[in-house]
């Protein structure tokens, strides 16, 4: 009897901060721990997405090692049977039911997708590339192959599920049943409680989120920063003149995600957290528990990170990836049959 299945693609890189850490990383590692024994989860790093824009190829392969080393400092168990871990060009099926997927999809409805509009307009003509204008079908393959019924993506990608949906159904509706349609997205934000909905603040402008693109970098914590470092970002976040640690994100934004980002570190309800500083009138006492707290939790995870066993990582990569073929060539043959590249048998 086969499980349903969740699927995630991991993007991830050198630059992650904590906003990805506690709204992406953790959660996703959280749903895999919790889901796994009613769900097959599949967790793969999206390789051939990663250069639809241009990048540089030079330490690509290490990135995409690197990417499963950070899931696995940050929890993501190793030895589960049922959450399987694996790079998509390794799977070539991806690449193949993409080019099937791509000659029945419309240049119109590719066209309308707003992450390529953004994207390509932020790029001169020429190097915008096929591969970031067809990014949509690949990610349809990437779910479709595994009869996938969930997959927790961001806002931004939405647009691509609803794209995802559509065109298993017109397979669907053409050739019989071939694909299993993913569970359309409001379904999908319930099964996952998306509405939670955390963002955590730039330090020095709390009225915008934590943003790798921030170019000071003063606003922004990333995992591979120094401690020590990270202690003064902390230490010097823009906070207000209220002189009461409150959490009030309307009127006290930067105290209010300081509160957020503690509540975080310590896994326990921002409530709490902020009771705890109930009359504080020096944010200098309040900034020096958080930045402690930052500072030891930067200190572990790099610890873990360089802990990570290489060898492990690798043979789970390389064990997920012979069963993720073997699930994935039988759905590429149906549809192989059913197009009349194969013969039916
Ligand atoms: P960035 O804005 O730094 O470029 P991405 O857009 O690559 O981040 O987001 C990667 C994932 O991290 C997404 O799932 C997104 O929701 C989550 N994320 C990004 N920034 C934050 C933040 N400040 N707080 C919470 N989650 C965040
Ligand atoms: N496009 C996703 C992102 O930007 C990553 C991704 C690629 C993905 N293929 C996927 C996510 C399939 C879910 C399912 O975050």
């Amino acid at each position: 009897m086969t499980k349903p299945v969740i699927l995630t693609g991991l993007r991830a890189n050198n630059d992650l901060h904590i906003g990805n850490y506690f709204g992406a990383m953790l959660p996703i590692i959280d749903m895999a721990k919790q889901k796994s024994d009613e769900f097959q989860v599949n967790m793969f790093i999206p390789d051939l997405h990663s250069f639809t824009t241009p990048i540089d190829h030079s330490d690509l392969y290490d990135q995409i090692i690197h990417n499963a080393r950070l899931f696995v400092a940050a929890g993501l168990p190793l030895d589960n049977p049922e959450i399987y871990l694996y790079r998509q060009s390794y799977v070539p099926a991806h690449s193949e039911l993409t080019w099937i997927l791509d000659c029945f999809t419309g240049f119109g409805e590719m066209s309308r997708m707003t992450q390529f509009k953004d994207k390509s307009t932020k790029l001169s003509s020429d190097r915008v590339s096929v591969g970031l204008f067809n990014y949509p079908v690949l990610m349809a393959a990437d779910y479709l192959l595994y009869g996938a019924s969930y997959v927790p993506v961001g806002d931004d990608q939405t647009q691509h599920l609803e794209y995802g949906r559509d065109i298993a159904e017109r397979m669907n509706s053409r050739f019989g049943e071939l694909f299993v349609v993913p569970e359309p997205v409001a379904k999908q934000h319930e099964f996952f409680g998306k509405d939670q909905g955390l963002r955590i603040m730039d330090l020095v402008n709390p009225t915008k989120k934590m943003s790798k693109s921030d170019d000071t970098g003063k606003g922004v914590i990333f995992l591979g920063d120094d401690p020590a470092e990270a202690v003064k970002k902390i230490m010097s976040a823009t906070t207000d003149d209220k002189a009461n640690v409150a959490y009030d994100p309307a009127n006290q934004p930067g105290i209010s995600n300081l509160l957020d980002i503690l509540a975080l570190l310590r896994g326990k309800p921002v409530q709490e957290v902020a009771a705890e500083f109930a009359g504080e009138s020096q944010y200098g006492v309040f900034k020096k528990v958080v930045a402690e707290e930052m500072q030891a939790f930067l200190q572990d995870f790099q610890a873990r990170l360089v802990a990570v066993d290489d060898n492990s990582v690798m043979a789970k990569l390389e064990s997920s990836e012979a069963a993720m073929n073997e699930q994935a060539n039988l759905t590429l043959l149906r549809v192989q049959q059913a197009v009349g590249l194969r013969p039916k048998v």
